[in-house]
């Protein structure tokens, strides 16, 4: 069975949760999109070539979850040639037999805008910079200004901006403990499948 789910958001809305949970649920596989921008921004020198290069090794390195990782994602996931170097190996997973859960910031608009499910999840700034900070520690006013300025380059890039699909479910967890979030994506999954 092809079955994708595509899921979009701005940083710390809860994707990786919702996306680790939805695949567990259907025993779909899961690729986590932005780890393939982090691991290319932390690599350093050409990003263009680092992203054409880029080796399953890199994606183990122990900083990517970091604050500055995630910065140095943004800054090259504005590149045209980056993200070009990316498209293939995105879709081959997206459309692999089994079912899979990609999470990123373009999966549902450009990566595969044939996905059978599409979310949109996000929350408040303020919110997603609590988790965040809850996540990494250290000043959280400062990690508002992190969130707020990346929500801004991935919203106002040229190519493949975040943004949702015509068709997406929108899923605001401002409100949401994590249970509630996940059981709502779960359930727009079940549906699909269900054919509803
Ligand atoms: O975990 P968090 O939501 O903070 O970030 P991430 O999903 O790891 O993504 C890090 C950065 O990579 C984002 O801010 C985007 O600039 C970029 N990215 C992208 O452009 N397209 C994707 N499909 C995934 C990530």
């Amino acid at each position: 069975m092809i079955f994708t789910v595509a899921i979009d958001g701005p940083a710390a809305a809860g994707k990786g949760t919702i996306s680790r949970a939805v695949a567990g649920r259907f025993g779909f596989r899961h690729l986590d999109t932005g780890l393939l921008y982090r691991a290319v921004g932390v690599k350093g020198g050409d990003p263009a070539r680092a992203a054409r290069d880029l080796t399953p090794k890199d994606l183990d390195r122990d900083d990517l979850r970091t604050l500055e990782a995630g910065r140095a994602a943004s800054q090259v996931a504005v590149l045209p040639e980056v993200r070009a170097a990316l498209v293939a190996f995105q879709r081959r997973f997206a459309r692999s037999e089994g079912g899979a859960v990609l999470d990123g910031r373009d999966i549902g608009t450009v990566i595969c805008p044939e996905a059978e499910v599409k979310l949109y999840v996000t929350a408040s700034p303020e919110v997603r910079a609590h988790r965040r900070w809850l996540e990494v520690g250290g000043d959280e006013a400062r990690v508002l200004a992190e969130v707020k300025e990346r929500d801004a380059r991935d919203m106002g890039r040229a190519d493949a901006p975040l943004r949702p699909a015509e068709d997406a479910v929108l899923i605001d967890t401002s409100a949401m403990g994590i249970d509630e979030a996940v059981a709502a994506a779960i359930a727009v999954v079940a549906a699909r499948l269900a054919g509803t």
